[in-house]
């Protein structure tokens, strides 16, 4: 294969120009805020071996490496090339305490000692993956999922995501809020089927991909204590009302179960933004930090209905009216308010 080089962040890397190792530098923005991520949520660990479980080139390895203080990491994938080619660009940026394996990510996770953080990243859909993953976490451990499937997560049929997540997505104007929460709603119970229970430190939606970073914590307790955030969000596509309790509708739709408590630690939020690279990733932070303790969805003003006022405005107005209102990372027109629809629609 022909290679070039090209750097991201403070990385070196060589890739090559034909697809037979996959790069894609549009997740730079994904690894740059994982990478933080990950920085903050170390103090909760006592030792810091990283399992890079999907590689490719492993720049989303040695990104972590060069910019955090790890014990050691090992570099997986069941592509030779994909691993031969980490391993040229582990050494070339000096990444101390690297080990390498070319596997299946499931067959290596039944035999392997355990680690204190495990990424996937594969193709698509992380859930099939997800079990062995929990059975790769030391006790107390980090896990940090992307899920590239969000047209299933969002889909307009519900049996896809039906079969990978157990689980039924809507398709309505909030539908990549609730594919996150499908995500770590499924992590849950898959852990909870482990007697592991997870915290949520940091999660995102970009594009086409959904981000999730949980603690693990493998106690029974703690599996009982997050099966209490897993719910359903119910819609009712006439009004366009939406509410985590039943509604009283007639052709009431319902998405779940799924995680309807917070999807980030605001330590952990406030930790990044410390050391927020740019204006771009502090503003996202400081909407995720918004988005804490509102209701597990939002509201698209322009599908609420039109002319639809600008949004600064009407979060001053709704505010005035004692309502919590902030705008959401998901959508540019995306409202998270704990008023009703008939409240808002007034309002508006
Ligand atoms: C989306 S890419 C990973 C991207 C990489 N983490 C990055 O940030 O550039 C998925 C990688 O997983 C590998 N892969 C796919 N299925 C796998 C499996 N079951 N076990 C191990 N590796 C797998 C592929 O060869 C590919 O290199």
């Amino acid at each position: 294969m022909k290679l070039k080089e090209i750097r991201e962040a403070g990385a070196k890397i060589l890739v090559p120009d034909d697809e037979s190792v996959f790069y894609n530098p549009r997740m730079a923005f994904n690894r740059t805020l994982s990478s933080l991520a990950l920085g903050a949520a170390l103090p909760h660990l006592k030792s810091r071996h990283v399992l890079d479980g999907f590689c490719a080139t492993g720049i989303r390895g040695i990104r972590y490496a060069l910019e955090n203080p790890l014990d050691a990491i090992t570099f997986l994938d069941a592509n030779p090339r994909a691993l031969e080619l980490a391993r040229k660009n582990a050494e070339q940026n000096h990444v101390q305490n690297a080990e390498f394996a070319c596997d299946e990510f499931n067959h290596f996770c039944t035999q392997t000692k355990p680690f204190d953080v495990v990424e996937v990243d594969p193709f698509g859909t992380p859930a099939p993956f997800i079990q062995n993953a929990l059975r790769a976490c030391h006790k107390k451990a980090i896990l940090s999922v992307t899920a590239t499937d969000l047209a299933t997560l969002c889909g307009r049929k519900n049996q896809p995501a039906q079969r990978r997540y157990d689980a039924a997505p809507l398709y309505v104007d909030f539908a990549h809020e609730l594919a996150l929460r499908i995500i770590l709603g499924f992590v849950a119970r898959q852990a909870a089927m482990q007697d592991a229970g997870i915290t949520p430190l940091f999660s995102f939606y970009q594009d086409h991909f959904a981000k999730i970073m949980v603690l693990v914590e493998k106690s029974a307790q703690k599996a009982d204590e997050s099966l209490t955030h897993i719910g359903h969000v119910h819609f009712d596509p006439e009004t366009l009302a939406r509410d985590t309790k039943p509604l009283k509708c007639k052709n009431v739709q319902v998405a779940g179960p799924l995680w309807v408590s917070d999807v980030n630690d605001v330590r952990i939020l406030n930790a990044m933004k410390q050391n927020a690279p740019d204006e771009k990733t502090k503003h996202l932070l400081e909407v995720l930090e918004n988005e804490q303790g509102r209701p597990p969805y939002f509201y698209d003003v322009h599908h609420v209905g039109k002319p639809a006022p600008k949004m600064d405005a009407l979060i001053e107005k709704l505010r005035k009216k004692k309502f919590k209102a902030t705008r959401t990372h998901y959508a540019p027109t995306g409202l998270k308010t704990d008023a009703n629809i008939h409240q808002l629609r007034r309002i508006m």
